[in-house]
């Protein structure tokens, strides 16, 4: 199983999927010259979000701390430690600001 990410030129594949660990994301970087952050968690569901932190500008989300709130999963910045819903790109701690999220999806590799 490999890990897509739809991005404007289509799906592109950024892993396989038993490379990623739960609570440990990986930075890709897309087409464009931006990156996303992908995460997996614990049932094998992927989520991918912008990897830039809105709050200082760092590509660092993808080392940040995986928790869950409210029983939805959240990645925390590794510097100033605001919290981004890994679904909506929410962030918790500042109901102003969003990072960016892509569709991710798994696709079965012959
Ligand atoms: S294969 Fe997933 S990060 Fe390299």
């Amino acid at each position: 199983m490999t890990v897509e990410l739809q991005v404007a030129q289509g799906w592109l594949t950024v892993c396989e999927l038993s490379s990623l660990i739960p609570g440990r994301g990986v930075a890709a970087l897309l087409p464009d010259g931006s990156q996303a952050a992908v995460f997996v968690d614990r049932a094998g569901r992927p989520y991918a979000i912008g990897n830039q932190d809105p709050f200082t500008g760092a590509h660092v989300l993808s080392r940040g701390l995986v928790g869950t709130a409210g029983g939805r999963p959240f990645v925390a910045s590794p510097l100033l430690k605001q919290r981004f819903d890994l679904e909506s790109g929410r962030c918790l701690d500042d109901e102003e600001t969003v990072v960016r999220t892509y569709p991710v999806r798994t696709a079965v590799t012959s």
